[in-house]
């Protein structure tokens, strides 16, 4: 059998033991690496694809059985094999428990080892063909979730987005239309130990007021007028899933008060039923509402908005983050291009790009380089395949000081992103630390 070369992990803190392994385990399929402790295992599954990881049960910077429930969180295709000692049965039914596949007992049989590791491998390439079946059978295929941007402010909504991804919490997201709510909350589910199911969404504004309840809780047959049949509700479908509901602050109040019954008890009824049933949901919640506002004017209840609102991750308009624009074209011009011609896109269409205030966001955004990929020709986007108004706009005032301006807000917010540093910044924007001096003089910027 023709089998692909396969890669295992070693992490343990004793330098004889990553060396006793990493001798005996390497052979002609199988590439072997090393940890020595949790962060370094960390950092390396993420950066390296892995089927098999070994592991101490003793680390020294991670408490007791850590590192194996974030690699089983973060990574679930990723077979783990403990390493224990005499005394550790108790903890090793444990990391049984919680997902490890096996474990082995130091001193090591190291034949014994061999074959558990090879019963470990066999074992993921069967849930990967598995996988594959499912998604040919129609399961939703688990694409990667790209949030692209370098600004603090994306950084930081990565940041968050992974803490809380693995924790039961509700979140709410909040941001001006298109500017990428949907986006993180794929984000937030992708990671979070429940990816491998689909995310149900729903987007609170086509609710019928009247049957709000209804859909979301389901109903029996005879409960009101037209309800001819028992019917589930969206809380059923969600059990053990993410249940999206977007457009929070359209959410009629009633309806929001019998939700913070949900969060808080983890039961609900259907409409015209007793019986509590209970479920298993992650709630995640998205408005581009003021909800503050609303509750402020009575039209938001008001404890259902603090416990939503107790995590909540802002995504700032495209506006705000300017020095997003270079990553998100470049990425859109790849992903929305046609064949596999790379576009280019000229300084001063780009420099309208820039100097473009926005207020359709991302969305906006993609829709724009869309058109201007149809427009380009030999793969160029000039000003001419970018909608009017966003040459007219930046060309008001005359286009040289406009372009000046561009570049003098372009510095400043590289400018700010290093806080301060002029030789970072220099270095960013690609310009010798003379030259920033010089524009920070014309500019008047300090
Ligand atoms: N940071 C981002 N990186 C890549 N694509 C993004 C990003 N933010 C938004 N998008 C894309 O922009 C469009 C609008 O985003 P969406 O999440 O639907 O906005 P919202 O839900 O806030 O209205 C979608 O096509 C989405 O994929
Ligand atoms: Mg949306």
């Amino acid at each position: 059998m023709d089998r692909e070369k396969y890669s295992i992990l070693v992490v343990d803190d004793e330098e004889s033991i990553r060396r006793l392994l990493h001798k005996e385990l390497r052979n002609k399929n199988r590439e072997v690496l090393t940890a020595a402790d949790g962060a370094e295992a960390m950092a390396m599954v993420r950066s390296h694809w892995f089927d098999v990881i070994i592991m101490d049960l003793w680390l020294p910077d991670v408490s007791d059985l850590d590192l194996l429930i974030r690699i089983r969180e973060s990574i679930p295709h990723i077979e783990v094999i403990m390493i224990t000692g005499h005394g550790d049965v108790d903890i090793a039914v444990e990391a049984m428990k919680l997902g490890a596949c096996d474990f082995i007992r130091k001193p090591f049989n190291l034949d014994r080892l061999d074959l558990i590791v090879e019963k470990a491998h066999q074992r993921v390439l069967l849930s990967r063909e598995n996988a594959m079946l499912r998604h040919s059978t129609g399961h939703e295929r688990r694409q990667q979730v790209r949030l692209i941007g370098n600004s603090q402010a994306i950084r930081e909504i990565h940041f968050l987005a992974e803490k809380v991804a693995p924790a039961r919490i509700p979140v709410l997201i909040t941001g001006e239309s298109g500017a990428g709510k949907d986006v993180v909350a794929r984000l937030i589910h992708s990671r979070s130990p429940l990816a491998g199911h689909p995310m149900v969404v729903k987007n609170c504004a086509t609710l019928q007021k009247e049957l709000a309840r209804s859909e979301l809780f389901g109903h029996v047959k005879g409960s009101f007028t037209g309800a001819n049949e028992s019917r589930e509700g969206l809380l059923s479908f969600a059990h053990d899933s993410t249940l999206f509901l977007d457009e929070i602050g359209d959410l009629p109040m009633e309806v929001q008060a019998s939700l913070l019954r949900v969060l808080e008890t983890g039961t609900y009824r259907r409409v015209g039923e007793k019986e509590e049933r209970k479920v298993n949901i992650r709630f995640l919640f998205a408005t581009n509402r003021h909800l503050a506002e609303e509750v402020e004017a009575g039209r938001f209840n008001e404890a259902f908005f603090h416990r939503i609102n107790a995590f909540s991750i802002k995504i700032p308009a495209l506006r705000d983050r300017k020095e997003d624009l270079p990553l998100l074209v470049d990425y859109f011009l790849t992903c929305l291009s046609p064949d596999s011609t790379q576009y280019r896109i000229v300084e001063r269409a780009m420099a309208c790009i820039l100097n473009y205030n926005w207020p359709g966001n991302i969305r906006e955004l993609r829709n724009v380089i869309e058109r201007s990929i149809i427009l380009a020709e030999n793969g160029i986007i000039t000003e001419r395949c970018l909608p009017r108004e966003m040459v007219e706009s930046a060309d008001a005032g005359g286009t040289d000081l406009t372009l000046a301006s561009v570049e003098k807000q372009h510095i400043l917010r590289m400018l700010d992103f290093h806080g301060g540093n002029r030789q970072k910044t220099a270095d960013t924007l690609g310009i010798s630390r003379k030259t920033l001096y010089r524009k920070l003089l014309e500019y008047a910027i300090e």
